[in-house]
């Protein structure tokens, strides 16, 4: 690879787990790392922006296990939902890591066995609590519970009891290297509040990590020792490594490598801030410069997450705004070191007013006056007033103010400085009256001057805009005729009087539905209705579909599940044998006239128990409107025939 002497920009997000789609939580990070990256770019870096999928462990094998597919069938599918989602919300990376690529499973064996020869990894046993959710290990003073079980603090889920042989990291042994190295970077973790966290943390002490499992098969074995896998968090940190050559692309490695900032969510602060430094400082790598933990997105005031089922799809809101105003809506809503709420009143009401009112209008009613006042391009104008100099210098110093806050990501503070000045122009096309001016044909070089004033502040503020919405910076490039607007040396260009006379510049399109509220919710709710009717499912194989056995059954007989207005509880025969199953369509049969009926029923289904009774079984039927109809059989089938 070529050697540039550019400075370089090597940016990473979490990997994500592939054990369920992606969610605002993950777009969220994944925009933010995408908007600095496109800040670096602008400003002349040579960035790498690394991302992917964390695809090994108990988490994935259990989720695979439970939906009937092999771990890796899941990873592929998700891997797909990933990037379709990262392609659909505009994201540049330039590598995409799974870490089931055979290039990172050999580093990680390579990086454990270094470890192991230099003495920093030993064998013992394991005693203690494992949070699957979290694929992680208990600390030792959160308390047992009456049955047995420990709470994970993080998540509030069971963690169940681990006692096996593993392998340890001599994690006690770094803890005072770390304590130095936190001390002489200061800037090791953002926000500085975090630091203090992880800092206390350390100096409470650090126990050995168990890095090895014996009862986890959907993993990374030991090279010489295949009885133990890899600790699902020691192959997934070191994701970063491999994923920038290291081990299989040394110029890529050595002209990146270390990262200059690690973007994660503060819930997986404490892996990224004390055990990968003290693993890379065993193995003699050096450090990365930034472990920044960002806020999360709540809804309803709990963290959004799929284990807790409060998840937002992006798609609906994808469908209805587009890609731009979901990234301006996440980035400018919360400062990107706390938490914020996300909700769909906040959404409709920031996007129509900062992009429709703000910007869309200002875009909207200049260009359509260059159109029609100069058939599209201005060829002489006045001298500047002072107030016409005021816009413009004002530019030159909002420029310095929001390229800072980018560089000390403070996006939602850039954006913010941004539309002020963007009120400022609206405020000075109010103040000059361009379409007074207009009328007046001794005012020509005025109104020439004003509303190439504004067009010149509209073309600074698509470069200033273009990280966080480069959709519509690109646009208005497009309008504004702008010649190659995105090169190495754009930083430099960017003067507002690099907008020349001469242009010819184009009536735009509205860059924003102005979209209501209303319209909005009402989309939400047919978007999640549709969703039932056209979910986009995936292909499965006829041998997937195999698995399920599904029979005819005869209805013996059929009551009310007590206490409930939608349940029955149906006695079927199979066939071999009769079955029990409660079933939600008391709105739609009355029990009486169910008896005798026939019917498809998968017998193969893990019994569940609904309101107290056990369901052996489950009938076929199809939803409209909240109702369910069931397909009966007219011919006489002896109950128990195989459905194919
Ligand atoms: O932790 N708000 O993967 P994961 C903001 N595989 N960000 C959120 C969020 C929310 N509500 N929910 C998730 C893992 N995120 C590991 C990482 S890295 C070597 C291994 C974002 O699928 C945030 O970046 O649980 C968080 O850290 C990440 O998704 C966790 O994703
Ligand atoms: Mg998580």
């Amino acid at each position: 690879m070529e050697k540039s002497s550019r400075e370089t920009f090597f940016i990473t997000t979490p990997i994500y787990y592939v054990n369920d789609v992606p969610h605002i939580g993950h777009a969220y990070t994944t925009i933010i790392a995408d908007a600095l990256s496109r800040f670096k770019k602008l400003t002349g870096k040579e960035v790498f922006f690394l991302t992917g999928t964390d695809e090994h462990g108990q988490k994935i094998e259990k989720s695979a296990a439970e939906k009937g597919l092999k771990p890796l069938e899941l990873a592929d599918r998700m891997v797909g939902r990933f990037k379709d989602l990262w392609n659909e919300l505009n994201i540049e990376y330039d590598y995409f890591i799974r870490t089931t690529q055979p290039f990172h499973e050999k580093g990680v064996q390579k990086i454990f066995q270094t470890l192991k020869d230099k003495g920093d990894i030993y064998k013992g046993i394991y005693e203690g609590y494992y949070c699957v959710s979290d694929e992680n290990f208990l600390a030792e003073d959160v308390p047992l519970e009456d049955d047995g079980h420990k709470v994970c603090p993080d998540c509030g889920k069971k963690a169940g009891k681990v006692s096996e042989e593993c392998y340890f990291f001599k994690l006690s042994a770094y803890q005072e290297d770390l304590l130095e190295f936190y001390e002489k970077n200061p800037e090791f973790v953002r926000p500085q509040s975090r630091m203090n966290e992880i800092t206390s943390f350390v100096r409470q002490g650090l126990r050995d990590l168990s890095i090895t499992r014996t009862t986890v098969q959907w993993a990374i074995p030991v090279a010489d020792d295949p009885e133990h896998t890899i600790y699902v968090w020691f192959d997934a940190l070191h994701n970063y490594l491999t994923g920038i050559g290291y081990d299989w692309n040394e110029d890529l490695y050595a002209k990146f490598w270390p990262p200059t900032v690690h973007l994660i969510g503060k819930d997986i602060l404490r892996f990224h801030a004390v055990f990968w430094p003290a693993f890379l400082m065993a193995a003699g790598f050096p450090l990365p410069k930034t472990v920044f933990g960002h806020g999360w997105w709540l809804k309803d005031k709990t963290k959004m997450s799929k284990s807790k089922g409060n998840v937002l799809d992006p798609h609906i809101i994808l469908k209805t705004f587009g890609t731009d105003p979901l990234r301006y809506f996440l980035l400018r809503e919360i400062p990107i070191g706390l938490d914020g709420n996300f909700s769909h009143e906040g959404f409709v009401h920031r996007v129509n007013s900062d992009l429709a009112n703000d910007l869309g209008n200002l875009l909207q009613r200049t260009l359509t006056m260059i159109s029609n006042y100069f058939g599209g391009t201005i060829e002489h104008m006045d001298e500047e007033n002072p107030q016409d100099v005021a816009l413009r210098t004002d530019m030159n110093s909002v420029k310095e103010i929001v390229f800072n806050h980018y560089e000390n990501y403070a996006i939602n503070r850039a954006l913010e400085e941004v539309w002020v000045y963007l009120n400022s122009v609206n405020k000075y096309l109010a103040a000059n009256e361009p379409w007074k001016l207009a009328k007046n044909e001794t005012q020509t070089n005025r109104l020439a001057r004003v509303l190439y004033q504004a067009a010149a502040a509209i073309r600074a503020i698509a470069y200033l805009i273009y990280p966080v919405l480069p959709d519509s910076a690109k646009k208005i490039w497009e309008y504004l005729g702008e010649p190659n607007p995105l090169t190495e040396e754009t930083y430099k260009d960017l003067a507002f009087n690099n907008f020349k006379l001469g242009r010819k510049i184009q009536k735009p399109e509205p860059l924003f539905p102005r979209i209501g509220l209303k319209d909005f919710l009402e989309e939400k709710e047919t978007e999640s209705k549709k969703a039932v009717k056209e979910e986009k499912m995936d292909i499965i194989s006829f041998q997937e579909f195999k698995r399920m056995d599904l029979r005819v059954g005869e209805i013996l007989n059929a009551e009310r599940v007590e206490g409930t207005d939608k349940l029955l509880k149906i006695n079927v025969d199979i066939g071999s044998e009769q079955r029990q199953m409660v079933a939600g369509i008391a709105e739609t049969y009355a029990p009486e006239d169910l008896i005798g009926k026939k019917l498809i029923v998968i017998v193969n289904l893990q019994p569940a128990v609904i309101r107290g009774v056990e369901s052996q079984a489950m009938l076929l039927a199809a939803e409209m409107d909240g109702k369910a109809y069931i397909p009966f059989f007219v011919e006489d089938l002896p109950a128990g025939a195989k459905v194919l």
